[in-house]
This record gives structure tokens, C-alpha cells and sequence, in this order.
């Protein structure tokens, strides 16, 4: 059991936890002390929930910790300008431990507080940030990854430079991995390939299946609402699990439709038709139909910003 004042000791020092941050079935993220009088965030395994598994399925709790792990101490400096920096590692109590910079807020909770006091992110914010996420998201494909959990409880916000870093790589899997059997990620936010398994209920989500989160983000940016589409999965995933996916198929007499007229209309109303016609392409339904490389999000992007008035916000 880990609580306030626990001390945790990994390879490059030792930290002292403060204060619970958040965490989800597989992690815990602690704000902790380190020894320098500085601040950091502690990750460690959700051994409560990995405790209530069958045995046969907690080293999926290990393995997450591990990839994560793996996944961010293979980056070079430079590339943590829009990815969560790993300070440390090393393990607690036999589990995997990570010590991460500690940043302000994840995107979810940050833009539940300003929606709820009034305030709805200005265009020229929602497309740096989208501008910021594909960065991060090139990164993880060249590093030879698919993220597979692009949501906003998973982008951080550094308050000091308005930008904001992808976080938790438990869900990444490598490029080349062949199709499996388990689901993986978040259903209100993923890919059609991600949530509906193929023939012999078989999961091979694509790189570009990330592509298609960072439209249902963009859209939820500009919209302040969830796409109806990551609505109807989640809600289909919350009441019947893995065979949420037939029952809507069913439902629908084939696949729901990613972004309705109505969608598509709002949208363009508030940010363009060229936005929307990027937004239109990331969310597919087939990942062949979505844009190809990231380089191709990042032009469109920089002719939408060049047209939106404010200043370009620069994050360090
Ligand atoms: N480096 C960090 N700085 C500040 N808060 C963080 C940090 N990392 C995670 N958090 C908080 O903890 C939550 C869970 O972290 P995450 O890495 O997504 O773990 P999980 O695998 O449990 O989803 C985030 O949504 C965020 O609120
Ligand atoms: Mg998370």
C-alpha cells in the first residue's frame, strides 16, 4: 500500500509522495518531492486492481509499466518537446516505477474547469494544440510504435508555455505487431479497425488508427462535445464489454457513421471548411482514406493557423 509520505527509491534517487494525481485501473500517479526540493510525478502499477485480476492476466499490468517504461527512455532529449520527460526508474515494491516532470493538469480536467467556469478554448489553441499532438505522435510512430490511447486524460498541460505532451504509453504497440486478440484503449475516443474486431474477432489497429483519435480530439476541441460515434462505442462498451461492438453493428445494420452532417456542420461553422475537411479526412472510417503521414496533418494545419488571426503561442 502506497500513501502520503511513502518513500520510493529508484536507480537515480529518492522521492517522497505528496499527493494522488490521478490513475486509471492499470496506474497510479502520485505528485511526490524529490530530493532537491524540486517536484516530480510518480507512477507506479495499480497493485489494487491488478490484485482483483485473474492470475493469468496480471502480468498485462506489469507489461504496461515495462512498454511504457521501454517506450520513453528510448527517447533522445529533443524529442520530449511534446512528450512527458521519464526523470527516473527502477521498481517499488517489485513493481515497475517511473519518475516523470511533473506538469499542470491533464487536458480532460483542465477543460472541465474552464467549460464549467464558462470559457471554451479559442480556435488558434485548439489547432496548436492538435499541431502539438501530431508532433508527439510522429515522434511515437518513427520510434517505431502505434499509440492506440489518444484521449484527453492523457495529454498534459504545462501552464507555464500553454503547451501541452502526450503521457502514458502503456497502450503503445510496436508498428509491425500481428493482429491480436485482446482489445486495447479507450472506446469513446478510438478508431472503427480499434473497437469493431475483424474476422475472428481479431484487433489490428493502425497507425493511422491514431490519426483518427486526433480527429475525435480536434473535434472535441472545437465542439466542446464528444463525437456521437465515440459516444455510441463507449456507451455500447459500458454495458456489454467486447460484444458492444457486434451489438452496435447490429444496431446500426453495419458500422455507425464517425461524424454526421449535423457534426460536420458545426464543426465547419465554427472553425472553416478547411478545417473541416481535415477534420473529415482524420475520421475516416478506413484507415487507407485517412491522411498518410504526419507531415500531410501538419501542412493542412499550418494553412488553417495561417489563417486564424492571433499570434502563433509558441511552447518551449
Ligand atoms: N507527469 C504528470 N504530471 C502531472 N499529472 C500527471 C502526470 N502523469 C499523469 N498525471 C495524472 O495522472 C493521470 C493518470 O496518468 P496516466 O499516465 O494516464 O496513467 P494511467 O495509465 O493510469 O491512465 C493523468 O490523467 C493525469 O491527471
Ligand atoms: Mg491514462
Amino acid at each position: 500500500m502506497v500513501q502520503q509520505g511513502t518513500p520510493i527509491t529508484l536507480a537515480r534517487g529518492q522521492y517522497r509522495l505528496r499527493e494522488a494525481l490521478g490513475g486509471s485501473a492499470y496506474g497510479v500517479v502520485w505528485r511526490a518531492d524529490d530530493m532537491a526540493g524540486g517536484s516530480v510525478a510518480i507512477k507506479l502499477v495499480n497493485t489494487g486492481q491488478m490484485a482483483l485480476a485473474p492470475a493469468s492476466l496480471r502480468h498485462h499490468w506489469i507489461d504496461a509499466a515495462r512498454a511504457e517504461e521501454r517506450f520513453l527512455s528510448s527517447l533522445a532529449p529533443w524529442d520530449a518537446r511534446h512528450i512527458v520527460r521519464l526523470l527516473d526508474s527502477g521498481s517499488h515494491e517489485g513493481m515497475p516505477a517511473m519518475a516523470l516532470e511533473l506538469l499542470d493538469a491533464d487536458l480532460a480536467s483542465h477543460l472541465k474547469a474552464e467549460r464549467g467556469a464558462g470559457r471554451q478554448p479559442k480556435l488558434p489553441q485548439a489547432l496548436d494544440w492538435i499541431a502539438q499532438v501530431n508532433q508527439a505522435l510522429a515522434k511515437v510512430h518513427a520510434a517505431g510504435f502505434r499509440y492506440l490511447d489518444l484521449k484527453p486524460g492523457n495529454l498534459l498541460l504545462d501552464r507555464r508555455t500553454g503547451g501541452i505532451k502526450l503521457a502514458d504509453f502503456g497502450t503503445s504497440r510496436p508498428l509491425l505487431d500481428a493482429p491480436t486478440h485482446s482489445y486495447a484503449g479507450t472506446a469513446s475516443w478510438q478508431a472503427p479497425e480499434q473497437f469493431f474486431p475483424r474476422a475472428r474477432g481479431l484487433y489490428a489497429p493502425h497507425p493511422r488508427s491514431d490519426y483518427f483519435a486526433l480527429g475525435a480530439l480536434f473535434f472535441w476541441l472545437v465542439c466542446g462535445r464528444m463525437l456521437k460515434y465515440g459516444a455510441a462505442c463507449a456507451q455500447a462498451y459500458s454495458a456489454h464489454g467486447r460484444e458492444g461492438a457486434a451489438i452496435l453493428r447490429r444496431e446500426h445494420g453495419g458500422l455507425p457513421s464517425t461524424l454526421s452532417p449535423d457534426e460536420a456542420a458545426s464543426f465547419a461553422q465554427a472553425a472553416g471548411k478547411e478545417a473541416a475537411d481535415l477534420l473529415r479526412s482524420l475520421l475516416a472510417p478506413e484507415p487507407a482514406d485517412r491522411p498518410n503521414h504526419a507531415l500531410e496533418i501538419s501542412r493542412a494545419l499550418c494553412a488553417i493557423r495561417a489563417r486564424v488571426a492571433e499570434p502563433l503561442r509558441r511552447a518551449a
